[in-house]
């Protein structure tokens, strides 16, 4: 076999599982830092970092027991390492999800978590039942859209750490992508 062609189809076979691929571009979303490396390990962090759009079970699967972060919450990406944007209730917040690969369907949607308790607060900002949606309107409503803050959020949100807006992908049974974005709310 030629070196070329031998380079073609190890070429197809990484593009076949390939299934999608998908990370929050705007606002910027919560990123790598030394407390990451250190919760997630060194396996799963190096791995997740060379592809930001990638799935989460990929990373999970390499790093094994080494992984002491909750890599479902935040991608795994810790608060420590980040900032929080100052946000106000009613304030409408554009997104952009930069979808890299998208074929394989699947449910994705938008909610504000707390943190400590990792569970959603209130109802699903955003929520989609078939993800993504090509179908949609120009600019496409699944990669370009909003949320809106709500005012109902009182103490919970009050400093940075307490919450996060997540947006959250599970395509094709099996892979999970997330994205998140800190934030507070001043009481
Ligand atoms: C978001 O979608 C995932 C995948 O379908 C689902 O497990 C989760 O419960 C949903 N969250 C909300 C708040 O609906
Ligand atoms: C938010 O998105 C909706 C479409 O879902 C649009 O009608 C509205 O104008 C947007 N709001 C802002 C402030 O951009």
């Amino acid at each position: 076999m030629t070196r070329s062609l031998i380079r073609l189809i190890a070429f197809a076979t990484a593009a076949a599982t390939v299934l999608g691929h998908a990370v929050v571009t705007v606002p910027t979303p919560r990123g790598a830092g030394s407390s990451y490396t250190e919760l997630c390990g060194e396996t799963y962090s190096v791995y997740m970092e060379k592809d930001k759009a990638g799935p989460i079970e990929n990373g999970v699967q390499r790093a094994g027991s080494e992984l002491k972060c909750n890599p479902y919450l935040c991608r795994g990406y810790q608060y420590e390492d980040n900032t929080a944007a100052e946000y106000e209730p009613g304030q409408v917040i554009d997104f952009h999800v930069d979808l890299i690969a998208g074929h394989h369907p699947g449910y994705a949607n938008v909610s504000i978590v707390d943190l400590e308790a990792n569970k959603i607060i209130g109802s699903p900002l955003r929520s989609w039942d078939d993800y993504p949606d090509a179908t949609g309107t120009t600019p496409r409503s699944d990669i370009d859209f909003n949320v809106t803050i709500p005012d109902t959020l009182g103490e919970a949100c009050s400093a940075g750490g307490k919450c996060a807006i997540q947006w959250y992908w599970f395509a094709a049974g099996k892979q999970t992508y997330e994205s998140c974005v800190d934030f507070y709310v001043k009481a």
